[in-house]
């Protein structure tokens, strides 16, 4: 009997089994025939033998439905995989993803001045010194390049600190008119609070034809934009330093938290900052070689826009990648 063990083990098909079965079980199947060869054995011996021959019976018989049932089970996932979809079984739920709170911000920033008629540029993110810092005003030593931490390479390859180096390649491949906004990443060595080792700007650049450009015009520009992003906000203009521009001004919007009276977010100053700016310096148009031009710029932080938009205290926890934190913003 023991041979039968190890054919139904070895069955790789549900027709082998039921070969197997006729064989062992059937009307003239071995265990019919060891039962008949039992009539003739000594009367004291035909218990034992009969007990033995039925236990082969049910172990065999289990034997042959385990093994059915594990070959059936197999043939049905081949068939399921080659034949495609059930759909009768449970789907599992997909979660939907959304644009990162940064990259909604940098959208509606863009949206503003494409519609304004302003060309997107964009730069590489390793930068050589020249177009960083150089062609901006920044000669080697100039204290100003303090106000940037900057990742090096090389005395020449950086990391760009800024957007600012993509005015200077635009500039140095068209001739003007420019209308253009540059968003992007830029890297600088910082990390706390409200400061991360990579974040995100937007810069503008406008050139015309000598005295064509003028401070109102850029007044005018960011007021309607700042606007347009943050609602019926005050503006100022506060004069400030750039090595880029000249006059330079930060621009601030009464705090959209306390509505100007002063709270944590704006230092109890009524006043967030928002974007720096001014008139471009003639030393920039003089590194592109452009001559009889006159124009404006500004730079401003994407990460800021986006923390005071969906009321976000901690920087870090933009760069975290935290589920829980870009759920809230499908
Ligand atoms: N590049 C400046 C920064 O990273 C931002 C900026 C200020 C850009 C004034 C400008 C500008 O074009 O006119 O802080």
């Amino acid at each position: 009997m023991k041979e039968w063990y190890d054919k139904i083990q070895a069955a790789e098909s549900v027709e082998t089994l039921e070969e197997i079965r006729i064989a062992v079980f059937g009307k003239k199947g071995v265990l019919s025939a060891e039962f008949a060869k039992m009539k003739s054995a000594p009367n004291e011996e035909k218990a034992g033998i009969a007990k033995e021959l039925n236990t082969h019976k049910s172990k065999l018989m289990a034997l042959l439905n385990d093994q059915k049932n594990s070959l059936q089970t197999l043939v049905l996932e081949r068939a399921m995989k080659e034949e495609g979809i059930d759909v009768t079984l449970y789907a599992s739920h997909s979660e939907r993803g959304s644009l990162h709170p940064v990259m909604e911000t940098m959208d509606r920033i863009v949206e503003y001045f494409v519609s304004m008629n302003f060309s997107v540029h964009t730069g590489p993110m390793v930068e050589d010194d020249f177009h960083n810092f150089e062609a901006l005003n920044l000669p080697k030593y100039h204290p100003a390049r303090d106000m940037q931490d900057t990742f090096y390479f090389s005395d020449e390859m950086l990391l760009r600190t800024h957007t600012s180096p993509v005015q200077i390649r635009t500039m140095l491949h068209t001739q003007p008119p420019i209308r253009m906004i540059a968003p992007g990443a830029v890297f600088r060595r910082d990390y706390d609070l409200t400061h991360t080792p990579m974040f995100h700007q937007v810069e503008g650049l406008l050139v015309d034809k000598e005295g064509e450009v003028s401070f109102a015009n850029l007044k005018y520009i960011l007021e309607d934009f700042l606007k347009y992003m943050f609602g019926d906000v005050n503006i100022r203009f506060r004069p400030s330093f750039f090595p880029f521009t000249e006059p330079s001004a930060e621009v601030d919007i009464s705090c959209i938290f306390c509505e100007g009276k002063g709270c944590r977010v704006c230092s109890k100053t009524g006043w967030l900052e928002v974007l720096g700016c001014g008139i471009v310096d003639p030393n920039v148009f003089e590194a592109v070689k452009y001559k009889d031009v006159s124009g404006y710029a500004f730079g401003l932080g994407v990460e800021r826009f986006a923390m005071l938009i969906h009321h976000i205290g901690d920087l870090r926890s933009l760069f975290e990648g935290d589920v829980r934190l870009l759920e809230q913003f499908r």
